[in-house]
């Protein structure tokens, strides 16, 4: 750790992206640099040293755009607009700016299958009549009678549940007050999907494209990917719509801020997470999807082919996600595979395996991704009794995990995820391992979900709480003050939060900070995220060892029930375990629960 950081060799020219380390800011909680308890870009500035000096390649930021935040800004009411909770145009070019000067690239967030309820177009959709153009940019049915022939349009147009829990269409009032038609949104009520047949969406998303590329962003997240296009005929579907694959279960003892527990025994069913492709689902995946991003794929190469798309697509198998990077398409997709494998050798070299195998045949570089703002932190969910369960959220009456042997296995985890070739995803606050918010009261939850399945989903607020930054101020320092007093940042620290602030883990040897600056410096230096993979003998997923070669680095993490020895003739250069690093080279055996790098010698 007391090596200088050494800069790359820099990659081919416009492909930038295929390597990158991409640390992924949520604004809201990232830092709040005007002092209202909220993050906004102005705490985004002020920490870019703080990135620059983890290594990271590029950074990815979740909407800031103007939006009533009724889904955390996915929910967008102007796409060229930043809401004044984040701060302001100059703002996003000042912070763009200075990202670009240390040599930083800049990924926004493109939320394309809706808007906001308040975006012009909605409103405007609301204020015409059934079957106007206005109507035409989103998708508005007539309702299904109740009883067949009364004409009464009661019952929604098809049987769909939104992925959020609940109907995924509400009926509107016409402009007589009289009940009128139906609109369809796979999310929230307020989260109307667009019509993606109609010629003015693909236009205008075209256009908002070009407004960020023009500022000069580098690329675009695009959210739900795999969304956009529906099945003609809006057909009915029996599954059940889920962005993720795992378990949730019906929550007898859950309720909502106000409510006694088990105040609600005919709560909405909540929707259990299945995977979206089975049965295949007539709103995710269609074969429509791809022609919308061959044809963003020419806008971006008119700015000179260094600009990149990344894919959300909740896709199964491997083969249908490599479509979204297909030469024409998009650039990168995130790998989710690797994500639900769990602390789990065999279930983690298939998933590596499989993700390589399906992106080299369209000739597209990986991408590793361990936690994001939509999935319970990766330090909690390895320390769960079976980490390849998914939960949506963790509430204080459920299994609460152990949290020395999540960390664990995080940092080795992650040490697997950046030794991979190809580029890595980071979300902010895993450097610092820190675990969920297990025990947040539902009083603070915000997210959508929690509310739409009565609570029977607990929701995604406990991976997006404020990041602690200094132990010893109020709000761990989350807020900047001037002068004044701190604000109560937006969503309530756990206390665990205090000890792994910023400021204590700078510089302290053997620190998840340290660790995450030292393994991303070797991947550099090493050039990990351009090799290749080769399982060596060592490799025994039956014995919880994964093993793999990437140039002369060895790789070993031991995920079985007993150490392992250091192979003959290497010596370990990086651990994620506890062991001080002048320990490393006479290291003799891998630890369970950790990873290893090693080299001859
Ligand atoms: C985003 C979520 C969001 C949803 C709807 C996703 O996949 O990552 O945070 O709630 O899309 O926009």
């Amino acid at each position: 750790m007391s090596n200088p950081p050494v800069p790359a060799p820099p990659s081919a020219a416009g492909t930038w992206w295929s390597d990158a380390v991409v640390y992924q800011i949520y604004p809201r909680s990232f830092a709040d640099g005007d002092g209202d308890g909220m993050g906004d870009l102005r705490g985004v500035l002020d920490r870019l040293p703080y990135l620059e000096q983890l290594g990271v390649d590029a950074i990815w930021l979740s909407p800031f755009y103007k939006s009533p935040q009724a889904d955390g800004g996915y929910d967008v009411a102007d796409y060229r607009q930043v809401d004044p909770l984040f701060g302001s145009l100059a703002d996003f070019d000042a912070m763009l700016q200075d990202a670009h000067r240390r040599g930083m690239k800049v990924i926004v967030d493109l939320v394309p299958n809706h808007t906001s309820d308040e975006h012009a177009w909605f409103q405007a959709a609301l204020a015409a009549a059934p079957g106007s153009p206005e109507r035409g940019r989103y998708i508005f049915r007539e309702g299904r009678d109740e009883a067949p022939g009364s004409g009464d349009g009661n019952r929604p147009p098809n049987n769909w549940k939104s992925v959020f829990g609940g109907p995924a269409w509400t009926r509107v009032s016409e402009q007589d007050g009289s009940p009128g038609q139906w609109y369809l949104h796979l999310f929230d009520t307020k989260q109307p999907d667009l019509n993606w047949e109609n010629a003015e969406v693909q236009e205008e998303m075209r256009a908002v494209l070009r407004f960020w590329l023009d500022r000069g962003a580098d690329g675009f997240r695009v959210d739900v990917a795999h969304g956009l296009v529906k099945e003609a005929g809006l057909p009915d579907w029996e599954g059940v719509a889920a962005m993720v694959e795992g378990t949730s279960r019906p929550r007898t003892d859950s309720h909502l801020p106000g409510e006694a527990p088990g105040a609600h025994t005919d709560a909405e069913e909540p929707h259990r997470s299945v995977s979206p492709m089975y049965p295949p689902s007539p709103f995710f995946d269609q074969d429509g999807v791809h022609d919308i991003y061959r044809d963003w794929r020419r806008v971006l190469d008119e700015y000179g082919g260094d600009r990149m798309m990344v894919a959300e697509a909740w896709v199964e198998p491997a083969e249908r996600l490599a479509r979204y990077v297909r030469p024409d398409e998009m650039q990168q997709a995130f790998n989710f595979d690797f994500l639900l494998a769990g602390w789990d050798a065999e279930r983690m070299a298939e998933a590596i395996e499989a993700s390589l195998a399906a992106a080299e045949s369209v000739g597209a570089p990986c991408t590793w991704v361990l936690s994001n703002h939509d999935t319970v932190r990766h330090a909690t969910r390895f320390g769960l009794k079976d980490p390849t369960t998914f939960p949506k959220g963790i509430a204080e009456f459920d299994e609460q995990p152990d949290a020395a042997l999540g960390l664990a296995r995080a940092r080795a985890a992650t040490l697997v995820a950046l030794a991979l070739p190809g580029s890595a995803y980071l979300y902010q606050g895993e450097e610092l391992g820190l675990p969920e918010h297990t025990t947040l009261p539902a009083e603070a939850r915000q997210d959508p979900t929690f509310f739409r399945t009565r609570g029977a989903e607990i929701g995604r607020d406990g991976c997006r709480v404020p990041l602690p930054w200094e132990e010893n101020q109020p709000g761990f320092g989350f807020s900047a003050t001037h002068g004044g007093a701190a604000a109560r940042p937006w969503l309530p620290q756990p206390e665990s939060f205090g000890p792994l602030a910023a400021d204590q883990q700078d510089g302290e040897e053997g620190s998840t900070l340290e660790l995450y600056r030292a393994a991303l410096r070797f991947r550099s230096v090493r050039r990990l995220g351009q090799g290749t993979v080769e399982w060596t003998d060592e490799h025994a997923p039956d014995s919880g060892l994964l093993a793999f070669r990437n140039g002369d680095v060895l790789v070993v993490a031991n995920m079985g029930f007993a150490s392992a020895p250091v192979p003959e003739g290497f010596k370990v250069v990086l651990s994620s375990g506890p062991e001080p690093a002048e320990d490393w080279a006479g290291m003799q055996e891998v630890p369970v629960d950790s990873t290893v790098y090693l080299q001859r010698g």
